[in-house]
């Protein structure tokens, strides 16, 4: 294949999303995590997959930065969910370490990647790798607003029992408890869902797509939900490698649409080979314009503790 993928991470995020890209032999894929010999075994089963599904795409396993040289794309999982015990704050200076450190070494040996961030806390993250990479707002984008709207057009799809297909959801804000859905946006054949549900009901969906990641955590017991978040991740890659300048909903660094400045926040973006090509402003009514300035504050909240510190 011409192009390179790194996906940093060899647990269930970056491993899926690396199965994703060989199967769909979007680029051939480079997998580092800091285990030795699990991304190698990996990247071998993967490779031995290729036969199998039709894939010529070549995929190894690494700890050595030297062979992610020249990637197009990076798309960066590593990191920790949270621990018993472990407040916000110290997940965020945790993972806020190695997303700084992936980054420093990612640009050693690729020079104008676009960087795509799954790590949580994910709006927080997109800023320590916007810093370390010295890369253009435009080439570091985060994963959470196609997860999260996925969520809803699932939810949306069972509901009324159409295909996913049909559907479209609109979804703004930060990831988790603060995004923002916009049910008049949201539609199914191009039709608002408001014309097809009741309030309650859309409010029961809206819930459960804001609360998706608890209920998966909460039965898996031990780690989080990596087949959707995946997924999301490789329809950002494949929407730049193919310059396909599709709208979706990512974390985008904001410099005064939707009334933010320098902060990165869940908004429609075309994206295209050039990473986000535009910010899609919609209009918002009050209500929904006040959530999203409630989910930035929240962002910029996470962002002032790791300035704060590394001001210490
Ligand atoms: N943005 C989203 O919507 C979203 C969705 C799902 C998961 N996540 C986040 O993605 C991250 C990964 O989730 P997961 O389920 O794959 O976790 P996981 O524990 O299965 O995998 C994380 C991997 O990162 C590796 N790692 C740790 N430090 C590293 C370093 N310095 N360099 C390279 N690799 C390193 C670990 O060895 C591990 O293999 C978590 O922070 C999780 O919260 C985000």
């Amino acid at each position: 294949m011409n192009r390179k993928v790194t996906v940093v991470g060899s647990g269930n995020v970056g491993a899926t999303a690396a199965q994703r890209l060989v199967d769909m032999e979007l680029a051939d894929v480079v997998v580092i995590d800091i285990l030795e010999g699990v991304p190698q075994g990996k990247g071998l089963d993967m490779a031995q997959a290729g036969p199998i599904v039709g894939s010529d795409a070549h995929s190894i396993g690494t700890n050595d930065y030297a062979e992610t040289a020249g990637s197009d794309v990076v798309i960066i999982t590593a990191g920790f969910p949270r621990k018993p015990g472990m407040s916000r704050d110290d997940l965020l200076l945790k993972n806020a370490e190695i997303v700084r450190t992936v980054t420093r070494n990612v640009m050693q040996h690729s020079k104008n990647p676009i960087l795509i961030v799954v790590t949580n806390p994910l709006d927080a993250m997109c800023h320590v790798a916007l810093q370390e990479s010295g890369l253009p707002p435009n080439r570091v984008i985060g994963m959470a607003g196609i997860l999260d709207s996925a969520r809803f057009r699932a939810f949306i799809a069972m509901e009324l029992e159409v295909s996913v297909e049909n559907t479209h959801a609109f979804v703004l804000g930060g990831h988790g408890d603060t995004m923002v859905p916009l049910p008049r946006y949201s539609t199914v054949a191009g039709i608002p869902i408001t014309e097809l549900m009741d309030q309650a009901t859309i409010d029961r969906l809206v819930d459960r797509t804001r609360n998706g990641g608890a209920e998966i955590v909460s039965l898996l017991k031990s780690g989080s939900a990596y087949y959707a978040p995946s997924a999301a991740a490789v329809e950002m890659a494949e929407a730049i490698l193919k310059d396909k300048k599709k709208i979706v909903p990512c974390a985008a660094y904001l410099r005064g649409e939707y009334g933010i400045r320098d902060l990165y926040v869940g908004v429609p973006v075309k994206l295209g080979a050039g990473g986000v090509e535009q910010i899609v402003e919609v209009k918002l009514t009050a209500d929904e314009k006040a959530a999203l300035a409630r989910s930035a504050d929240a962002v910029r909240e996470l962002v002032d503790v790791l300035q704060s510190r590394a001001s210490v």
